[in-house]
């Protein structure tokens, strides 16, 4: 990966979504499935905050479930760029859940490194960002 200048981003609340019934496992607590595409989301919005491609995604990197999530949970991800290569641009996705009605609490769920690699109409690999002439 050649990496290039990672433009300077702060913490980017690039989701927050109310967790629903139709969210739910048999459990009855939040799919994780349902976790892994928000992730996947965020990632691919956070990328094109970057540079706006058509992105697709690579690799997603060490997701360790770390708390459950429940119905009613407002669960925010969370983005920072972690690289800027050639074609690729490098995610972390952090999530947090928060409950409760009198006082709220903030619960860490999961984190990720996610890599998205921008394409063309055809599927393949693009420059992130377009050289310019001069
Ligand atoms: C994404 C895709 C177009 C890339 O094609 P490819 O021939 O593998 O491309 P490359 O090997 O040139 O890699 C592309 C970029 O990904 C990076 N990359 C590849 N594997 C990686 C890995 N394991 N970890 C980190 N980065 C990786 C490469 O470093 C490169 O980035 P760079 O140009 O910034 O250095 C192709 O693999 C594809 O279509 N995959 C399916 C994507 C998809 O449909 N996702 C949704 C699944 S439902």
């Amino acid at each position: 990966m050649t990496d290039q200048p990672v433009p300077q981003s702060n913490r980017y609340l690039a989701i927050r979504s109310v967790m629903m019934p139709r969210d739910t496992n048999a459990l009855g607590s939040v799919f994780g499935g349902h976790i892994l595409s928000l992730i996947d989301l965020a990632a691919g919005q956070h990328a094109r905050t970057i540079s706006p491609k058509r992105y697709v995604t690579k690799v997603m990197r060490e997701v360790n479930f770390v708390a459950p999530v429940f119905v009613g949970d407002s669960v925010s991800f969370y983005t920072t760029t972690l690289r800027v290569g050639t074609t690729s641009v490098a995610v972390r996705v952090e999530v947090e859940a928060q409950r409760g009605v009198d006082s709220i609490t903030t619960c860490p769920v999961t984190s990720a490194e996610v890599v998205m690699v921008a394409v063309d109409h055809e599927n393949n690999p693009i420059p992130v960002f377009t050289a310019t002439k001069g």
